[in-house]
């Protein structure tokens, strides 16, 4: 944690939300208003990744989500597909050693099995370089939906279950999502001015108190993060009671 940084933004450590989950959203509009392919918005998303990430550390975040595919985005032209998968090979190929030096405990949340080997096998080697690392927790949503995780722990629960490996509980079924050891999202920020949850962190975000900014990712920096962490620490968290 880097007490000066806080200082800087006029942030209390005490205060700022534990789990931050992030919509990066209006990478295309940022490119389009630019007249650039909105492929080049997230070439641009990708370096706002690089510094939230870092920013997170600095701030003492104990977690942040990020969405970078939803089960959604396969719809999309193939071109823009095939660059976001690259984009995100990238990442995990340039970063990982300095992720890694950092303390970041990376890892990968969605149905892996519909990404390419290359990708599978990346975030595999991003998880198992990282996994004792005790610093920032980053998460990445990958092929991820929020009704589908709910589901496939579901059926995994009643799977187990009726081979007598578990009896069904509470407890069980939250082993059972991808986010197992997460702990639950404070916060959600999305960005672009869209009023979505978008199928993201549905069972995690139940109680997380809610960000809307009219910014692109692209343009979402250090100090808008700052700002919207600012606007968490105004809150008054009551969790249905008074
Ligand atoms: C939404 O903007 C953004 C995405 C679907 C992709 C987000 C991916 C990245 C920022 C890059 C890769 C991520 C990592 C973690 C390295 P949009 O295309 O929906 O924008 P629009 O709503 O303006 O069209």
């Amino acid at each position: 944690m880097d007490k000066q940084k806080l200082e800087q933004y006029g942030l209390e450590a005490e205060l700022l939300p534990r789990h931050i989950a992030m919509i990066m959203d209006g990478n295309g509009r940022w490119a389009k208003k630019r007249l650039m392919p909105r492929t080049f918005g997230h070439k641009k998303g990708v370096e706002r990744v690089r510094e939230i990430v870092k920013t997170s550390s600095l701030f003492g975040i104990q977690a942040i989500t990020l969405y970078a595919f939803s089960t959604e985005n396969w719809k999309r032209p193939a071109e823009e597909v095939n660059v976001l998968m690259s984009l995100l090979a990238q990442y995990l190929q340039s970063e990982i050693d300095d992720l890694d030096r950092n303390g970041v405990r990376f890892r990968m949340i969605g149905d892996r099995s519909g990404l390419s080997t290359q990708l599978q096998q990346l975030i595999e080697n991003a998880e198992r370089q990282t996994e004792n690392n005790t610093g920032l927790i980053l998460t990445v949503a990958i092929n991820y939906g929020g009704q589908a995780e709910i589901e496939q722990a579901a059926v995994a629960m009643a799977k187990d279950a009726a081979e007598g490996k578990c009896v069904p509980s509470a407890e069980e079924f939250k082993k059972r999502l991808y986010t197992n050891g997460l702990p639950p999202v404070d916060y959600l920020i999305r960005t672009s001015g869209e009023l979505r949850i978008s199928n993201f962190l549905l069972y995690q975000a139940a109680y997380a108190e809610l960000y809307f900014t009219e910014v692109y990712w692209p343009d979402f920096d250090e100090s808008q993060y700052a700002q919207a962490l600012r606007a968490y620490t105004a809150r008054n968290r009551r969790y249905g009671g008074v």
